[in-house]
């Protein structure tokens, strides 16, 4: 099986080592991969392109593909550039491989709820933002051109490499003004739960990936002001904002966290933040 990852960062990176990893006598995987610069993983084909002038024609037939694309900064004409407009191209750079699955980072930015609302994977898609409309526009994008093909996965909350700025808010946080409700995934569960996707024969049209334990903002701070001893925030008032997100199709997926408790995790990297400062 010949896997095409466009967009080859963090998340691509790790997808790849789990692909790789599965590679038995069943399964032998090939791998190339798309970014603008330079990228050393031994067990891949690195290619340097950028995604709106791709060239394909070259390449062994494909037979799995994984769009994953950050784009250079948040505004909303960077977020179209590299989201919306990046489709026809990549569409087209593809037309003459036999693409069984395409699996497209998109976000819950897409939900639109702001009120502590549950979200889940059967809430209708209601963006209220431009980055989220931008979003939204570029899953249909994806899903008009490979109707049968396409996944959208969203995840929300990537974390796993630093606690700096969690540190940083519990040092700056005296007050904080309402319960805002936040989700969290661990990068290597989105990534291992993205290589998982490729080994099952249905798959859903779109994934939420997030690990079911929405946390109201100011608890984390508060957890993290206890373990450093720091002051501990004044909570201003009962108000609730954000949603409550539960990733219920991947659960019937049978897909297993191994990172369930952020706090273990942020744990562990406080030790090395430590450490480090
Ligand atoms: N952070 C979160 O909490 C969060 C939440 C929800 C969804 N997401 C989504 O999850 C995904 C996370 O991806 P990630 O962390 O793996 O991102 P990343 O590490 O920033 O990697 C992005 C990749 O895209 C490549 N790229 C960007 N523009 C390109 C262009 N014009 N042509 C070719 N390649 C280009 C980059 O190339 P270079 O390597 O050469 O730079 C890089 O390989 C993103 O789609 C993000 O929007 C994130």
């Amino acid at each position: 099986m010949h896997i095409l990852f466009i967009g080859y960062g963090k998340t691509s990176q790790r997808v790849a080592q789990y692909l790789f990893q599965q590679n038995s006598n069943q399964q032998q995987y090939q791998i190339t991969t798309i970014s603008r610069s330079p990228k050393t993983d031994v067990y891949a084909n690195h290619l340097i392109q950028d995604v709106h002038d791709l060239h394909l024609d070259s390449l062994a037939p494909v037979d799995l593909v994984y769009v994953a694309l950050t784009p250079s900064e948040s505004s909303v004409e960077a977020y179209r550039q590299i989201y919306v407009d990046s489709v026809e191209p990549i569409v087209h750079a593809l037309r003459s491989h036999p693409v069984q699955r395409i699996m497209v980072l998109s976000s819950t930015r897409v939900y639109g709820e702001n009120q502590g609302e549950r979200v889940d994977d059967e809430s209708p898609v209601q963006p209220v933002d431009e980055q989220g409309q931008i979003l939204r526009d570029m899953e249909l994008k994806w899903l008009a051109a490979y109707p049968k093909q396409a996944v959208i996965i969203r995840p929300s909350g990537i974390y796993g490499q630093s606690v700096a700025r969690l540190v940083k808010m519990a040092q700056n946080t005296s007050s904080y003004p309402k319960i805002h409700y936040s989700n969290r995934i661990h990068i290597d569960d989105l990534a291992r739960f993205l290589a998982y996707l490729s080994t099952l024969k249905d798959v859903d049209s779109s994934y939420i990936v997030t690990n079911n334990q929405p946390l109201a903002l100011h608890e984390i701070i508060l957890w993290f002001q206890q373990q450093l001893d720091l002051p501990q925030l004044r909570l201003n008032s009962q108000q609730i904002s954000g949603k409550r997100l539960y990733a219920t199709r991947m659960q019937q997926t049978g897909f297993q966290l191994q990172h369930p408790v952020c706090f273990n995790d942020y744990i562990i990297r406080l030790q090395s933040h430590g450490q480090n400062s």
